[in-house]
């Protein structure tokens, strides 16, 4: 299974500070996004990831710029399913983009994306995308409706939604009937020809389970190995994780 790490926490940390300067005006800024990543790389991810919000609360347009010009393995642009970005997207030409929510008062993404609601938006955006040879993946909850969208738009590939399976790892009852979720979301993902990748909330003791769901292709994390790195290290925290989510080697 493959590693998408995600940076947009090394750019909260970065922006609590350096809010006011863009962060190639001032040559002591810190942390240094790229010098971040590049170490992710080092350590064995296989892409990175960052989300450029409508509000650009962390990652910035010129933080992309940078990734995509001086990263060696992909990267996977989480955004809004806006004209803005769709521009953004086709112009920039990352490997791949993933279609997440937006909504301004939230501290990370919260709920996955209501494709049903927005069905025509959605499929013009992957068509775009489609066109562009822009690998498009839907952030969904595991929920059949979303899943089923997802093929009918001819979006590739989708990113389950583990939060809610996450939120709730301390109520085991309720924690395996998200995954269960999850796992029947993933089949019927992988019986559409989809390809299967997961996050949100997936730390190094909630993986465990993570790994009982069939046909994941790719994991998005974020939170957990930014934390971890403050202690251990960013190399560590990331090759640790690779390990975790490939226990009989990789
Ligand atoms: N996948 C998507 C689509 C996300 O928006 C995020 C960040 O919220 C993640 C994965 C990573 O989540 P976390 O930081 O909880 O690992």
């Amino acid at each position: 299974m493959l590693l998408g790490v995600n940076i947009d926490h090394c750019a909260t940390l970065r922006q609590a500070r350096y809010r006011h300067l863009s962060p190639n005006e001032f040559p002591y800024i810190e942390p240094d996004l790229l010098q971040l990543t590049l170490l992710c790389e080092k350590a064995g991810a296989d892409g990175i990831t960052a989300h450029l919000r409508e509000d650009a609360r962390h990652i910035q347009a010129i933080d992309i710029q940078r990734l995509q010009e001086n990263i060696s393995t992909r990267l996977n642009l989480e955004m809004a399913c806006t004209d803005e970005m769709c521009r953004f997207a086709l112009e920039i030409k990352p490997k791949s983009v993933c279609l997440v929510p937006e909504n301004r008062e939230e501290i990370t993404t919260e709920g996955g994306l209501d494709a049903t609601r927005q069905i025509d938006r959605v499929r013009k955006v992957t068509a775009k995308m489609n066109a562009a040879g822009i690998e498009t993946s839907l952030f969904i909850d595991p929920e059949p409706r979303q899943i089923e969208i997802a093929a009918k738009i001819d979006a590739p590939c989708i990113e389950l939604h583990t939060g809610a399976f996450a939120n709730n790892y301390h109520i085991p009852s309720t924690m395996r009937a998200e995954l269960s979720k999850l796992q029947i979301a993933a089949r019927l993902g992988n019986e559409l020809g989809l390809k299967v990748n997961a996050g949100h909330g997936i730390n190094y003791i909630n993986i465990v389970e993570i790994l009982e769901i069939p046909h994941l292709h790719e994991l998005n994390i974020g939170h957990s190995i930014m934390s971890r790195a403050m202690i251990n290290g960013i190399e560590e925290a990331v090759q640790t994780m690779r390990q975790l989510m490939n226990p009989s080697g990789n």
